[in-house]
């Protein structure tokens, strides 16, 4: 069986860990991969949202399964393109079509899921260019903090939280009359405020039956302590201590449910992963978002601890018989820490060595390449190191054991992860 991979992070190599492990022994191809899953399988130097690119790929290396990671190919509509293609059409891919990935795509378009469903999360109104009035107004009339976010994609940069309403309405009017955010921010949502903690749930559905992946918890900030900018994540654990049964069965009953049946009614024949991000609000779970992907460093914990054959899961996925399959899910806790060159998320240089690399612990690449033969950075998150132990904070020892011996010029990560739970 032949796999292709669209993506080149940690969670792609992650996907190939676990796929490479499989007694049916896929050949993998990634596109465009990084050096860790080129050990893995064949990197091809594609990029996943040139979607006849990835057409042809597939014709040439006679592709069965298509695995997709990061949102843009999705919301480029590659699902449908190969759906709809004369040759290929055939052929599975895990991931949404385009109108069901605006659930990540838009956030104007998942807030109006949930409100249509009656999913709890935060009460909204949207905003543009020819309302920005009305948006201002509507500022004055609810309580700090306020919630500006970009409808569209910004890359994690495109939600603001502000104190002070002079500044919000300063905000609201770059967002919507001077396009901040560029096209993204042509429509502002801007929500009410949740005072809580945040977790992430993780269903796999193939349409009609779904099964749900370990909890995770991830880390955004650069700092310690969460301060300083938004990262694309530095670290995760699962499973998340506060997610306790009676509020776990609150999540099922209130927000996986109604969101897989919200699925069938809209008719979004939605394949592929649900990242659902979740806040604990008191002893009540709200949704912030939708992802239409699995998350990036949550894939690092979460796919080591399931012990199925991530092939025969993901056949299982594309036959529409996820209904018929148990998850095996590893007792052990997993977590994993993110180390990334220096001055990420702002500028950082590449092309550094990385040394240290031990052979026998779970280092995920992300932002790694080869050159003249030599492992060098080629990206702000460069690899993560995950752990495994009976507990969290176990877990997290190890991780950090893992990477005392990786070294390269710049190399940072936070030494405090776990310090809320
Ligand atoms: N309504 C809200 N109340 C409190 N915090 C929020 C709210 N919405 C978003 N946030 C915070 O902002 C972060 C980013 O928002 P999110 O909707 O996940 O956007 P994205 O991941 O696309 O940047 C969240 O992880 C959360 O910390
Ligand atoms: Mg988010």
């Amino acid at each position: 069986m032949n796999i292709l991979i669209l993506g080149s992070g940690g969670r792609e190599h992650t996907f190939c860990y676990k796929l490479a492990k499989s007694p049916k022994k896929p050949k993998l191809f990634i596109a465009p991969g990084n050096a860790g899953t080129a050990q893995l399988g064949t990197n091809l130097p594609i990029d996943p949202t040139n979607l006849e690119a990835v057409a042809q790929a597939m014709t040439q290396h006679q592709i069965d399964l298509v695995v997709v990671g990061p949102e843009a190919p999705l919301v480029a509509g590659v699902h449908d393109f190969i759906a709809a293609h004369p040759t290929l059409g055939h052929i599975p891919v895990i991931g949404p079509k385009q109108e069901a990935a605006q659930l990540e795509g838009s956030k104007a378009y998942a807030k109006a899921f949930m409100e249509r469903h009656h999913i709890p999360t935060a009460p909204y109104k949207q905003f543009t260019a020819d309302t920005l009035a009305e948006g201002l107004a509507y500022l004055e009339t609810i309580p700090a903090p306020y919630v500006l976010k970009a409808d569209g994609l910004a890359a994690g940069k495109g939600v603001l939280i502000i104190h002070e309403l002079a500044e919000a309405k300063e905000a609201l009017t770059d967002m919507l009359a001077h396009k901040k955010f560029g096209a993204a921010s042509e429509q502002v949502v801007i929500e009410g405020f949740l005072d809580g903690i945040e977790l992430s749930c993780f269903v796999l559905t193939d349409g009609s039956g779904h099964v749900t992946f370990p909890f995770a918890k991830d880390y955004k900030r650069i700092g310690e302590g969460d301060t300083g900018l938004n990262t694309g994540g530095m670290g995760a654990v699962s499973p998340v201590p506060f997610n306790d049964p009676a509020f776990e069965q609150k999540i099922h009953d209130r927000i996986i449910t109604p969101t897989l049946e919200g699925f069938k009614k809209d008719k979004l024949d939605f394949v592929g992963f649900v990242f659902i991000g979740l806040i604990r609000v008191g002893d009540d779970p709200f949704v912030i978002e939708y992802n239409v992907r699995m998350g990036d460093p949550e894939t690092q914990v979460v796919l080591p601890r399931i012990e199925n054959d991530m092939v025969e899961l993901l056949s299982a996925t594309a036959e529409k018989r996820l209904n018929e399959v148990t998850l095996q899910i590893s007792s052990k806790a997993a977590a994993t820490v993110v180390a990334v060159s220096g001055g990420y998320p702002e500028a950082y240089e590449k092309g550094k060595e990385i040394t240290g690399i031990p052979n026998d612990a779970l280092i995920f690449h992300a932002g790694t390449t080869t050159n003249d033969g030599k492992l060098v950075t080629s990206g702000g998150r460069v690899l993560t190191s995950t752990g495994f132990g009976t507990d969290i904070h176990e877990a997290l020892t190890s991780a950090y054991g893992n990477l005392t011996n990786i070294s390269f010029e710049g190399m940072y990560f936070r030494k405090d992860l776990g310090f809320d739970l």
